[in-house]
């Protein structure tokens, strides 16, 4: 579904990602793990259109998209949640979800769909979306890309800046929109998190993709355990 090769950005002329090469297959959840700085935001934002990429390629569901505007990447399927979730603050709830469905109407079924998934958002349609405490927002911002039906969802650090009961709240939203055929790639570094709900994954390293596996590869690499589950 998704299929990035050879792929190098970065600021100002300087690559901070280096020849980074991974896929996602449809139907899977893919997790980009690493720590802080390593590159997992430079790599989101080059491969939806945010930020031009130095070299490499990134195709889409046969398509070439590298480069494309990001307006032009969403509308084809692949939608990207950023980590600070840009919500419209002085709209309501119910107004920035709307919003998600654009340029396209918004589509009823699909509403009523995001809002079984998150009851939270239903009893707050008509709050502010700028006084709705950081979970509230991060399941916003969920509910915001599902409004476009994307079929690849792209999801940077959900966990950031919340509590852990609602860190894990997130992705049990993110369990149930898999097993409606969701395909998911996810950047963390809270790696047992994303460990808990990844098929597969990568660690990315300054900018280099270091390992690959399964995540019961992952889970069971020393380096792994030593630097990103504390396992001594
Ligand atoms: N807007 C920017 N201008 C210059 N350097 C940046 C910018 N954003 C990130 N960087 C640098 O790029 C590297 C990777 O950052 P980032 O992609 O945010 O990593 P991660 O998301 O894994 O924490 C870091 O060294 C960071 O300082
Ligand atoms: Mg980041």
């Amino acid at each position: 579904m998704l299929e990035v090769a050879g792929f190098s950005a970065g600021y100002q002329g300087n690559d901070v990602l280096h020849a980074v090469a991974f896929r996602v297959d449809a139907g899977e959840a893919v997790m980009i793990i690493g720590s802080n700085g390593a590159g997992k935001t430079t790599l989101f934002r080059a491969m939806c259109g945010l930020l031009s990429p130095s070299a490499g390629q990134v195709r889409f569901e046969g398509n070439d998209i590298t480069r494309l505007p990001a307006e032009r990447i969403a509308r084809l399927g692949l939608r990207f949640v950023s980590a600070e979730r840009h919500l419209f603050p002085r709209m309501t709830v119910q107004e920035n979800l709307l919003l998600g469905a654009y340029p396209h109407r918004p589509d009823p079924q699909t509403l009523s769909t995001v809002l079984e998934l998150f009851p939270r958002l239903a009893e707050r349609r008509r709050q502010h979306a700028g006084t709705m405490s950081g979970g509230e927002q991060q399941m916003l911002a969920v509910g915001r890309a599902l409004m476009s039906k994307p079929r690849l969802l792209v999801l940077d650090e959900p966990s950031t800046g919340l509590a852990p009961l609602l860190a894990q709240a997130t992705y049990k939203a993110l369990r149930v929109l898999r097993k409606q055929g969701l395909t998911v790639l996810v950047a963390e570094q809270q790696v047992p998190l994303a460990m808990a709900f990844s098929d597969r994954g990568y660690v990315l390293e300054n900018g280099f993709i270091r390992l690959q596996g399964t995540t019961a590869e992952l889970a069971a690499h020393p380096g792994i355990r030593s630097a990103y589950l504390g396992v001594t």
